[in-house]
């Protein structure tokens, strides 16, 4: 069906059809889509457009579509250009003359931007509690890792040892400000744009007030030309998701280069690990290579949609109509490597030994010889120029640092101590240091942010539940 009977005279070209549909994946908010119907044919009932006999006519008629779309028997039609299209269609065949009624007062132009913004909102909660569970995950990881240290690295030169648990705890406090960034954004876009019509609002009395508040939106927009123009929504989800994004592929560059024979400080399970078609010994781990492979496709979804912004004069223009692939694509796949490097992190064994061994040093406790002298009162520049020339004269002789360090009339037997095996990861001790008095109060930290992220992300869920989740992606 077109929607424009009247201007245009003639059906649609073949080109024209083919070039400018965007069922394939619109559909994507069909639901969305009857949630702002809904709401819409509510406001015109409300306002007395519409008698309360087509207000129910109508919900049903849309209950109908849902049953069709939810049971799989919804038949979309060759003509049907969208799926705003689609559904005004079917109302129509199903409700009549009152189903010609349903888009009294409204284009497709607020319609869409609803939809959209009905969307995110439940989607990007979805994402941000897959992000908990992944932060869950590190958290009982680190809890487990009882002590185990390895070296943290500057410029990814051993730097100085640093408990596992501190180590995981990283990333996972990166991902609470994932998850802080996609709460705010859902909250940022909580606003209806419903009402606004193609631009300007209408001459019929509507309530986007009343339309809003039964769409759980927080506000109705404030500019009309706003309204429907505004794509901000989308190209800060992207921006989130992209940055989401870039700290899984940080994870997963971690996880390749510690899953290397070189550095061999982790076997990553059978389960979620990949072998090669011809080499006979490999196992590849192809989900943290992924996770960082995917990233450049996210950083291009936000790009695309900056790109598709940036010229556009106000208000609707049919470029809009290219946000949603973007955006669609960096939810489907963001959620997918959340959930993949979940079960990485779930089940790869860390070999203990080997990030000890590669963590006692001795050198990486340099820094504690330099803080012992100065606690005894030494200026810090003249204790790290001390220790630094033993550890060149070490090097260059050939001789054990522990030798020097014990033969050092500064230094000697305490200082010795430090270098034991150990030793070194217990001394950082200051808050939101790597040792095992902050890091101890860091997970209790860590677990009771991940309650409060969990409850933010409950407040949401009844907008999640009032729509189905997003399809699976195919395959
Ligand atoms: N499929 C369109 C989109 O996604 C819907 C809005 C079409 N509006 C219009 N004036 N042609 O943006």
């Amino acid at each position: 069906m077109t929607l424009w009977k009247g201007r245009i005279a003639t059906g649609m070209a073949e080109a024209v059809a083919a070039f400018t549909v965007s069922l394939p994946f619109d559909r994507e908010l069909a639901l969305d889509d009857l949630t702002g119907s809904r709401a819409h044919v509510k406001g015109l009932g409300k306002v007395g457009i519409l008698s309360d006999e087509d207000v129910a006519v109508l919900l049903r008629a849309l209950d109908q579509v849902e049953d069709e779309l939810t049971g799989g028997t919804f038949a979309y039609a060759a003509g049907d250009e969208d799926v705003h299209t689609a559904v005004e269609r079917r109302v129509t065949e199903i409700a009549g003359d009152t189903g010609a009624r349903l888009h009294t007062g409204r284009s497709r132009n607020d319609q869409v931007a609803t939809d959209l913004r009905l969307w995110c909102r439940r989607t990007l909660v979805v994402v941000a509690s897959e992000v908990l569970a992944l932060q869950d995950t590190l958290a009982r990881r680190a809890e487990d890792s009882s002590g185990t240290y390895l070296p943290g690295y500057t410029h990814l030169q051993r730097a100085q040892p640093v408990l596992l648990a501190h180590h995981l705890l990283a990333h996972g406090w990166a991902l609470a400000r994932d998850v802080d960034r996609l709460l705010t954004t859902v909250d940022r876009l909580n606003v209806s744009p419903l009402g606004a019509g193609a631009l300007a609002g209408s001459s019929l009395p509507l309530d986007p007030d009343f339309v809003a508040a039964e769409l759980g939106f927080h506000a109705r927009f404030e500019n009309s030309l706003d309204a429907v123009g505004d794509r901000d929504f989308v190209a800060e989800a992207l921006f989130d998701l992209a940055l989401l994004g870039v700290h899984l592929s940080r994870m997963g560059e971690e996880l390749v280069l510690w899953s290397t024979e070189e550095f061999g400080f982790c076997t990553l399970d059978d389960a979620y690990a990949t072998g090669s078609s011809m080499l006979p010994q490999k196992k590849n781990p192809d989900v943290a290579e992924l996770a960082r492979g995917k990233t450049g496709r996210l950083i291009g979804d936000l790009t695309s949609v900056l790109i598709t912004l940036k010229g556009l004069p106000l208000a609707y223009n049919r470029d809009l109509q290219e946000d949603k692939e973007p955006l669609f694509d960096a939810v489907t796949q963001v959620t997918l490597a959340l959930r993949a490097m979940r079960g990485v992190y779930d089940t790869v064994a860390w070999n203990e030994e080997r990030m000890r061994a590669a963590a006692d040093g001795p050198m990486t406790a340099a820094i504690d010889l330099a803080e012992m002298l100065v606690e005894r009162g030494l200026p810090f520049r003249q204790a790290h120029a001390l220790v630094g020339g033993l550890v060149r004269d070490s090097l260059e002789r050939h001789v054990p640092l522990v030798e020097l360090v014990a033969a050092h009339p500064d230094l000697g037997e305490a200082a010795v101590e430090l270098l034991e095996p150990g030793v070194a990861v217990t001394r950082r001790m200051s808050p939101g240091g790597a040792g095992p008095g902050p890091v101890a109060e860091a997970m209790e930290r860590f677990a009771r942010r991940l309650e409060v992220d969990q409850a933010r992300v409950a407040h949401w869920l009844p907008s999640v539940a009032a729509t189905a989740q997003p399809e699976a992606p195919p395959g």
